[in-house]
């Protein structure tokens, strides 16, 4: 029986999360997006068109199915309706099926202001997405934040965003340079998106737990990855939310006694996007090679991704650390016409072997991967209907894979298409 179940990326992001969520949602009835905010950039490709999705969880596109936006997500309101009005005029309708949790915190112009002066000052830069995302968690944690149920009550949405732009605008003013923000014109337009996203505000906690005592099922939709996490990533070239599955709780209002199964979802190789160690980063000329056969480049911000061989240092940390049952791999695809498929089995750093992912960023960006080399494999996976018919290279990598992980790969993904999957 499918249970409720956590998707969660298992390296830095953009692991194809948006096409397993797309496939698993038929078997679902509820989708919910738990942290992060616009920074994740899920592609599926249904029929040949490509959606892109930044907050609506995947799931949308099934008929049916109720898509929820939990209170861990920082919601940026004019991206959002925006991607609604986008689904619309592709044909689908999001109202009666997109909820948004009353608890989610905004993003405003000045946390996207305070995320691109902040990076600038930085003498190490993140390479964040500049949507803004780690200002607006810093101020829900600083207990300043501004939430979707502030923007139904004028009054209050009035005094707290006055207090804010009061300290921000003095932070712009002094520590940037920088002219702040109109208060008149900012509070009109948040009203404005307020009683437009009025209708979808709903309580997310009743509804999901009712749904568990429905005995429905959930799909929880994890954005970025455990390495981007903001405790267990390469801090501090991290996200700011909780990425690991252990965040679908915090962000959803659904206990931990209800989730019964985790999917790790992890590219055949591995990409990263913005500044942070990468132990297994290809050479620039092999890195371009597969950024252009893959076409890696970031659905967010269209940057160019970082490329490297798959690292089972790291994946063995994402399956403890997510509780990963089940791996997805994608992009089997783009590994094939290479004469060696090379994996991260261990680092070295100065006289130390390292087989559990060092946390130290000296030795995290210095080590050298230890290497297991498999033979490639020639014939390409496209129009490949079963397992058996992959080429016997292909299958002893991903054997290799499984075994080293002890989490079974249940999903291979080998094209973008809802039917290039096989169900293992
Ligand atoms: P999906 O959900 C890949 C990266 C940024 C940067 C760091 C911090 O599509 O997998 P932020 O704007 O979040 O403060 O940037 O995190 N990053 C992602 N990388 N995929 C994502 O989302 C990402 N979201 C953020 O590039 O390095
Ligand atoms: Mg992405």
């Amino acid at each position: 029986m499918f249970k409720n179940t956590v998707i969660v990326g298992a390296q830095w992001g953009d692991e194809g999360k948006g096409k397993i969520i797309d496939i698993l949602s038929e078997r679902a009835d509820y989708i919910v997006r738990y942290q992060g905010g616009s920074n994740a950039g899920h592609t599926v490709v249904v029929n040949g068109k490509e959606y892109i999705f930044h907050l609506i969880p995947s799931g949308i596109l099934h008929k049916g199915k109720i898509c929820c936006i939990g209170n861990g997500v920082t919601v940026d309101p004019a991206s959002l309706i925006k991607e609604i009005h986008g689904l619309a005029a592709a044909g689908i309708k999001a109202e009666n099926r997109l909820k948004i949790s009353p608890l989610a915190h905004l993003i405003f112009p000045y946390h996207k202001t305070l995320d691109e002066l902040r990076e600038l000052k930085r003498t190490n830069q993140i390479g964040t997405t500049r949507r803004g995302i780690g200002p607006c968690y810093a101020d829900k944690v600083n207990r300043c934040g501004i939430r979707m149920l502030d923007l139904l009550n004028p009054g209050v949405f009035k005094e707290k965003l006055k207090d804010n732009l009061r300290e921000k605008n003095e932070i712009f003013k002094k520590v940037y340079n920088h002219k702040g923000l109109d208060f008149s014109r900012l509070y009109r337009e948040y009203l404005e998106f307020g009683k437009f996203l009025e209708p979808y505000v709903c309580n997310i906690v009743a509804l999901l737990n009712n749904a568990v005592k429905a005995d429905k099922r959930i799909l929880f939709e994890g954005a970025q990855g455990t390495f981007l996490d903001i405790d267990f990533g390469t801090y501090p070239f991290v996200t700011s939310s909780s990425a690991t599955s252990g965040g679908s709780c915090i962000g959803s209002g659904v206990s931990p006694i209800h989730i019964h199964n985790v999917v790790g979802v992890a590219k055949a190789y591995t990409t990263r996007v913005g500044e942070g160690p990468f132990p297994t980063e290809f050479d620039p000329q092999f890195g371009k090679f597969i950024r252009d056969k893959g076409g890696e480049y970031g659905a967010t911000t269209g940057r160019p991704r970082r490329c490297g061989w798959f690292d089972l240092v790291m994946m063995k940390e994402s399956v403890l650390l997510n509780g990963i049952s089940e791996v997805a791999l994608t992009k089997l695809d783009i590994l094939h016409g290479l004469k060696e498929i090379k994996i991260a089995v261990a680092y070295k750093y100065k006289n130390s072997t390292f087989e559990e992912f060092p946390r130290d960023a000296e030795v995290l960006s210095k080590a050298k991967p230890v290497y297991k080399t498999l033979p490639g494999w020639d014939q390409p996976a496209e129009k490949i209907t079963s397992y058996k018919q992959l080429p016997k290279n292909a299958r002893a990598y991903i054997s290799f894979l499984e075994n080293s992980l002890e989490a079974k790969i249940s999903i291979l993904s080998i094209g973008s298409a809802r039917d290039e999957t096989l169900f293992l």
